[in-house]
C-alpha cells in the first residue's frame, strides 16, 4: 500500500538488514507461516502464540488488524542474549520513523530518541493508553507451513518489535504479554515478515467462533487447507482495500494525524433479505479528514453502527424478522434487538434468520452475513443480533468487528491492496478450527 518510491527505499534498507541476518544464521525460505489462534473467554480478545528471544521463550500475543507492530512488555524477565535496542540514527529507527522525522530526536512533540536509543510509542488499543517504548531487535521464530500442515520452524534473527513498560499489558487477556499489530505499514508483522523471508505480502486470518475451539493465522500466500482437504485460497471473493490518510487524532503526544495503519473497505451499500437499508451513503465513504467508511477490526467482538446507520438497519432487521413471526424479547445487554428462540426446535434459524450483504464494489460482489455471524446466543432461550451503535459521532461508520468475521477466512493481500473473502465457512462444511495442526515433520 506504500507508494512506489516508499516500498523501493523500504527494500532496499530490509535487503541490507536481511543480508546482514542470512550471514550470521541460515534461513530457509518457506512460502508461509502458519500461527493458531484462540479466543479469551472474558475479554473476546484473540491470542496467538509467538516464540521470541535466546532462548526461545513462547509468548502470548493479541492479535490487532490495525496495529502498527509487534509490541511486548519488557520488565526484569525479559532474559534473552539476542536482545538489542536499536540506537538513534539507526537505519532500523529510520524504517520506524520514515526518513524525514529520523534525524530530530524531537518532531512535532514526539521524541523519538532516548539517550541514544529509538523510541517508537506503543498503544493498548483496548485501554487506549500508550506508552514510550524502545525499538528494539531480537530472535523472532514462527512455524513454517507447506499450507496443510505446520513444518519445521523459522528463526528470524533482528526481528523488530517495541520493547513497551510492562504496565501497558493491563487490560489485556491474562498472560498476554504484547500485541502483534498486523497493520499494513512498514514495520508491521505482514511485511517485516514477508521482506525477511521474502515471501509475498498477503496474510489471512481465520478467527475461531468460541473460547474452546482454535483458529488459524497464516503468513504468507495459499493454499490454506482446512479439513477435510478444502483450500480455501481458492474461494476467496476480493475487493479493494481503500486508503485511510488519518487515524485517530487523540493520542496527546500527537499534533498531527498519522497514516492510519488499519484495513478499510468501501462498502457501498447494506441489504436484508435483498432490500436496501435506507442511508446517508455519504457516510460509507471515508472524507479528507479520515472520517468515515467502513474498517475490519479485531478488536471490536461486535460490529459497531454509526448511530444513524444502526437505527435504520435496525428497523429493517426487525421488520423481515417480524415478518417471520420471530418473537422480540426484552434486549440482553449489550445487544437492543433480541428474540426468543423457543418453540423452533432448538434451532432459531427456522423461521429464517434475515440474511445481510454488505454490497461491495458493485451489485455482484457482497460479503454475506449469515446467523451465525449475525446472531448471538445469550442464553438457552434467546439469540440477540450482534451489531452494536457506536455513537452519532463514531469516527469510522461500520467497524466489522470480532463475531462477524469468526468461521469466515479474509485474506490481506498487500501487494495488491485488496481483500480476500470466503463468507461462513460452514457453507462450506469447514470451519476455522480445521487446520490440521499436526506436524508432518
Ligand atoms: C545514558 O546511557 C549511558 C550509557 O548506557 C548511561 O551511563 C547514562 O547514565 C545514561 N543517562 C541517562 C540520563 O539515562
Ligand atoms: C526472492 O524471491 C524472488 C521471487 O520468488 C526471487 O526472484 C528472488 O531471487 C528472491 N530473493 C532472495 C534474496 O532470496
Ligand atoms: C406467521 O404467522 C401467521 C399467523 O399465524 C401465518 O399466517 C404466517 O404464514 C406466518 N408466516 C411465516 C413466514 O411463517
Ligand atoms: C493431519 O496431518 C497428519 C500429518 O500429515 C496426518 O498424519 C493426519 O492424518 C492428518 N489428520 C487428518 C484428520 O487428516
Amino acid at each position: 500500500m506504500a507508494s512506489l518510491p516508499q516500498a523501493h527505499l523500504f527494500s532496499l534498507i530490509l535487503l541490507s538488514l536481511t543480508s546482514f541476518s542470512i550471514s550470521q544464521t541460515p534461513l530457509i525460505h518457506p512460502n508461509a507461516l502458519v500461527l493458531p489462534l484462540t479466543k479469551h473467554a472474558s475479554t473476546l480478545q484473540y491470542v496467538t502464540i509467538i516464540s521470541q528471544r535466546t532462548p526461545l521463550v513462547p509468548l502470548n500475543v493479541i492479535v490487532d488488524l490495525g496495529g502498527q507492530f509487534l509490541w511486548v512488555g519488557c520488565g526484569s524477565n525479559y532474559v534473552s542474549s539476542s536482545y538489542r535496542p536499536a540506537r538513534c540514527h539507526s537505519s532500523q529507527c529510520f524504517l520506524a520513523h520514515g526518513a524525514k522525522s529520523c534525524d530530530h530526536c524531537l518532531s512535532r512533540g514526539r521524541p523519538k530518541c532516548n539517550n541514544g536509543t529509538c523510541i517508537l510509542f506503543s498503544e493498548n488499543v483496548f485501554t487506549s493508553k500508550v506508552s514510550a517504548g524502545d525499538l528494539s531487535e531480537d530472535v523472532l521464530s514462527l512455524q513454517s507451513t507447506d499450507g496443510l500442515n505446520p513444518r519445521s520452524a523459522v528463526a528470524i534473527p533482528h526481528f523488530l518489535f517495541s520493547c513497551a513498560p510492562e504496565i501497558l499489558l493491563q487490560g489485556l487477556a491474562g498472560g498476554a504479554e504484547g500485541i502483534a499489530g498486523l497493520g499494513h505499514g512498514r514495520i508491521g508483522l505482514p511485511t517485516l515478515l514477508s521482506s525477511a523471508l521474502n515471501f509475498t505480502r498477503k496474510f489471512a486470518v481465520c478467527l475461531p467462533p468460541t473460547t474452546t475451539s482454535s483458529g488459524v493465522l497464516f503468513f504468507g500466500d495459499g493454499p490454506y487447507a482446512l479439513l477435510p482437504g478444502i483450500d480455501v485460497s481458492k474461494l476467496l471473493i476480493y475487493t479493494p482495500l481503500i486508503k485511510n490518510p488519518r487515524s485517530v487524532a487523540t493520542r496527546v503526544y500527537v499534533t498531527d494525524p498519522l497514516p492510519s495503519y488499519e484495513y478499510f473497505i468501501r462498502v457501498k451499500s447494506i441489504q436484508i433479505n435483498g432490500k436496501q437499508v435506507p442511508l446517508d451513503s455519504s457516510l460509507l465513504a471515508i472524507n479528507n479528514n479520515g472520517i468515515g467508511g467502513t474498517k475490519i477490526s479485531t478488536v471490536n467482538p461486535y460490529t459497531l453502527l454509526q448511530t444513524s446507520i444502526y437505527n435504520s438497519f435496525t428497523k429493517l432487521f426487525l421488520q423481515e424478522a417480524m415478518a417471520q413471526n420471530f418473537t422480540r424479547v426484552s434486549p440482553v445487554a449489550p445487544f437492543d434487538v433480541c428474540f426468543s428462540t423457543k418453540n423452533t426446535n432448538g434451532a432459531y434459524s427456522t423461521p429464517a434468520i434475515p440474511v445481510i450483504d454488505l454490497v461491495l464494489q458493485n451489485e455482484k460482489v457482497f460479503w454475506r452475513i449469515f446467523e451465525t455471524n449475525s446472531m448471538v446466543l445469550v442464553g438457552d432461550d434467546v439469540a440477540c443480533l450482534g451489531f452494536l451503535d457506536g455513537g452519532l459521532n463514531q469516527r469510522t461508520s461500520i467497524v466489522i468487528g470480532g463475531h462477524q468475521l469468526e468461521d469466515n477466512l479474509l485474506q490481506f493481500d498487500l501487494e495488491s491492496s485488496r481483500l480476500g473473502f470466503t463468507s461462513s465457512l460452514l457453507l462450506r462444511e469447514t470451519s476455522c478450527a480445521n487446520f490440521n495442526f499436526t506436524s508432518s515433520l
